[in-house]
């Protein structure tokens, strides 16, 4: 029923886009989606074109799949199955590539790697157990409604249809899983077609599978590797780890050992605030961080939790713009700050990797539930959108693996907000000779005002 649907809706999709675009497919240029419609950050797709299968990436994007996918995507789950790269390189017949990347039989590429993907999301441990029966899928792939993919264990390895499971949950998205395969999979139409084009010898696409791993020590079939890939994030989002609500006060000093303490974060955190300091023109940023708020234990402890963060700094030309509106709401600095925070890794490669080809990105931010639009413009990153816009102005100022921090030179604030700060009336200037942070002076003024400033010895100048 599903698949049929879904059957219909690729089947226009792609008749229109096959109409719309095939003409282009030969120009060396893919142009860029149209912005229409908006894909998520941490979408699989996006983790699909980062990562380490670039040979299929490489083809999702020359067959010119990413709308479809992405309307996929955008009403239910996928589950992709990735052929290693040597299963599209050294394994695949250069006969059967070459009939592959020509223009004239896009069609069946789409469908070669529409059979890879069926829209429902499969997790290893959904995966049929060693005594049942095969469990059977419809793929995306038009063209192949009666070949169904088939899912089942073979002497306990988890295989799909004629290829082996090298990597089960490899990438695992809010929207999609991939999981890793030896070979490709073929559909029977992909076949036919690249036989009745050429007539060969049938496809040699199909590579026999290897035997199975026996381990010498223990003369059993080697394990499966645990179900969390290492450096997977923790299995709870990052939101029910934050501290519960902002507040001014100092962060709890943290426990003894954490549950998941695989990662130094609060030496991470330092790192990277000195980094700042020492870059340059974002002082008001580390301040806020370590002297304003306690974000910088709170960011410190959630990376030791294994959680990843991607920081979009504003410098301080930005951060003098803002008002004393937009700073007096009792936890102001930690909503603007919170919104600054990206529970993800990012680089600079890798945003504008994601805007070049999805056109728009949203990206979640730790303040909930407002996410931060990216955009390519003028040849870089550009957040938010109108007059609350900010570019990519100095990447990567700090990038160790888990933490990245991204110089903008703007101050972002979510949609709703943004057309009222604008609004909102210029602050008097400051005055103090040491510069100091101004959003500390206000909120130190504040503080003072309610007799708490005590607390914090910075706001004693
Ligand atoms: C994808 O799957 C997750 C987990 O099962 C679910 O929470 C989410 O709503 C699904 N998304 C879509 C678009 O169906
Ligand atoms: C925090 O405040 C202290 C005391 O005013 C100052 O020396 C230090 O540089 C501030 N930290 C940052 C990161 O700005």
């Amino acid at each position: 029923m599903d698949a049929q649907i879904y059957g219909v809706h690729n089947l226009l999709l792609l008749a229109f886009f096959t109409s719309l675009l095939f003409p282009l497919s030969a120009l060396p240029e893919i142009p860029p989606a149209k912005p229409s419609t908006q894909i998520n950050s941490n979408s699989v797709l996006v983790a699909l074109l980062d990562s380490h299968y670039t040979e299929l990436s490489e083809l999702v994007e020359k067959a010119l799949l990413l709308q479809t996918l992405e309307e996929a995507v955008s009403n239910h789950n996928i589950t992709i199955f990735a052929p290693r790269n040597e299963a599209l390189e050294r394994d695949l017949d250069p006969e059967f590539k070459q009939f592959l990347l020509e223009p004239r039989n896009l069609k069946s590429l789409q469908n070669l790697i529409l059979f890879h993907v069926i829209p429902s999301r499969i997790e290893s441990q959904q995966w049929p157990h060693v005594k049942m029966k095969p469990v059977h899928h419809t793929s995306l792939c038009r063209d192949a409604s009666a070949e169904k993919i088939f899912l089942h264990r073979k002497n306990g390895a988890k295989v799909v249809s004629m290829a082996k499971v090298i990597k089960s949950d490899d990438i695992i998205r809010p929207d999609g899983v991939i999981h890793g395969i030896e070979r490709l999979l073929v559909p029977k139409s992909v076949q036919q077609d690249f036989n009745a084009r050429r007539s060969l010898r049938a496809t040699a696409a199909v590579i026999p599978e290897g035997a199975p791993e026996v381990d010498p020590r223990t003369h059993r079939l080697k394990k499966k590797p645990p179900p969390l890939p290492a450096g997977a994030p923790p299995v709870l989002p990052i939101y029910d780890a934050l501290a519960p609500g902002p507040s001014l006060a100092p962060a709890p000093a943290p426990g003894p050992g954490g549950p998941r303490h695989h990662f130094d974060g609060e030496s991470q955190v330092k790192d990277f605030i000195q980094t700042l300091l020492h870059y340059g023109g974002y002082n008001e940023m580390a301040d806020i961080l370590v002297n304003l708020t306690s974000l910088a234990s709170e960011m410190g402890r959630l990376v030791s939790e294994g959680y990843v963060l991607t920081v979009l700094a504003p410098n301080d030309e930005a951060m003098a713009k803002l008002t004393t509106d937009q700073l007096s709401e009792p936890g102001a600095p930690e909503q603007i700050m919170y919104y600054h925070l990206i529970p993800e890794y990012q680089t600079e490669e890798s945003m504008y990797n994601s805007v070049r080809r999805f056109g728009k990105v949203k990206y979640d931010t730790l303040r909930l539930p407002h996410k931060v639009v990216a955009e390519e413009a003028d040849g870089s990153v550009k957040f938010g959108q109108g007059e609350g816009s900010a570019y990519l102005f100095d990447p990567d100022i700090y990038t160790d693996g888990r933490i990245s921090v991204q110089g903008i030179d703007g101050v972002l604030f979510p949609v709703e907000e943004s057309a009222a700060a604008t609004k909102a009336p210029p602050v008097a200037k400051i005055v103090s000779k040491p510069r100091r942070g101004k959003l500390m002076e206000i909120a130190c003024n504040m503080l003072g005002a309610v007799g708490q400033d005590s607390r914090f010895s910075t706001c004693r100048y």
